[in-house]
């Protein structure tokens, strides 16, 4: 009798277990959110933001940086997806090389959001959030032609192009962006880019890495300004290209030429806007990672809840597969007369954290 009591409270049990396992399972709200690297500081502020958003919004967050290594990004993104997330949110390292892994995802039915970067040639991405890219590189442009009086000061000036990593989709609309405001001028001659290197590949920088835009800087510098010909600008597509720019500027520019070039740049790094504050580099446009963070939950809500996602682009990125529906946020110029207000005030950063 006391066997028949003990057998029948084991197998109760065991239904409690299975029905609690169906469904409160961790792996039912997971999310997996995959970054490229912690190197740059941007990556791990949309991390933490990601994570701290989806928690409050009850999910289960798997986040993982991949070291700007495709075959850990692709590792990673396998063990979230046989470890039960549900949707993965990507930051890719390269949007030609995760095709294969989101046909596993595609076949397991996770669903994929691409964070900030366009993946490429998979059908399996449902949704897009990021900020208007081509717009970042406008503003990059139109900045250079401001502050150049390009439409009235009789010129020529000399300007220098930087742009980012070739496996990076965005690399490609920011230097568009920018490269429509300024051809008219190269054209006409008014700007003039002496090194002649002017095509993607050439101003391209593998891995955004500061180092890389460093050394092509450098020999730009030796080859063309050397002879002590100044240099008026410098349009970087980002903020770590732009601290390679300066740092070749400092190195073998400074105090040795009569000015310092107007320099561009994006994402607001602390160690930029200090020298946005300190007048080596005059703009970047920042874009607000809590923001994109904010959308990128409302799409993992409407994936989960079977909704529809806010979207406001069904044109612009076609991944090869065709177009995917995106949520693009508006970037903002960021200088030294509006640094307080948009970076402080709004406390992305405390003042203290721009200090030297
Ligand atoms: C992002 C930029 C960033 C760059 C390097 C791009 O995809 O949009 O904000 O500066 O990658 O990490």
């Amino acid at each position: 009798m006391k066997r028949k009591l003990l057998s029948l409270v084991l197998v109760l049990a065991m239904v409690a277990a299975l029905f609690a396992g169906c469904g409160s399972s961790s792996s039912s709200n997971k999310v997996g959110v995959s970054m490229p690297t912690k190197t740059l500081q941007r990556w791990n502020q949309d991390g933490d933001n990601m994570k701290k958003q989806l928690e409050a919004a009850g999910y289960t967050v798997d986040l993982q940086y991949a070291d700007d290594d495709i075959a850990t990004q692709v590792s990673q993104l396998e063990n979230m997806i046989n470890g039960g997330c549900k949707v993965l949110v990507i930051a890719s390292i390269d949007g030609n090389s995760l095709g294969t892994v989101l046909d596993l995802a595609k076949e397991k039915g996770v669903k994929v959001i691409a964070y900030d970067r366009l993946i490429m040639n998979s059908d399996a991405v449902t949704y897009y959030a990021t900020f208007d890219n081509y717009m970042v590189g406008t503003k990059q442009g139109e900045f250079v032609r401001d502050a150049l009086k390009l439409d009235s000061a009789a010129g020529p000036f000399n300007i220098e192009l930087i742009t980012g990593d070739p496996g990076d989709n965005n690399a490609r609309f920011f230097f568009s962006g920018a490269m429509d405001v300024l051809q008219p001028y190269i054209d006409s001659g008014k700007l003039v880019v002496k090194s002649g290197q002017t095509d993607f590949d050439t101003v391209a920088t593998a891995g955004w890495k500061t180092e890389n835009a460093q050394n092509r800087f450098d020999a730009i510098i030796s080859a063309n300004y050397a002879d002590g010909t100044n240099l008026d600008a410098v349009m970087c597509s980002n903020d770590s290209t732009a601290l390679g720019v300066t740092n070749a500027l400092e190195a073998n520019y400074e105090g040795t030429h009569s000015n310092w070039p107007v320099i561009t740049g994006q994402d607001c790094d602390i160690a930029n806007t200090i020298n946005m504050i300190e007048g080596k580099q005059s703009m970047s446009v920042f874009k607000d990672t809590r923001t994109l963070a904010a959308k990128t939950v409302e799409m993992v809500d409407a994936i989960m809840k079977g909704g529809k996602a806010p979207i406001n682009d069904e044109k612009t990125y076609d991944n090869g597969k065709g177009i995917v529906p995106s949520y693009l946020c508006e970037p903002v110029v960021c200088t030294v007369d509006n640094y307080k207000e948009t970076l402080i005030d709004s406390q992305y950063y405390t003042e203290d954290q721009l200090k030297k």
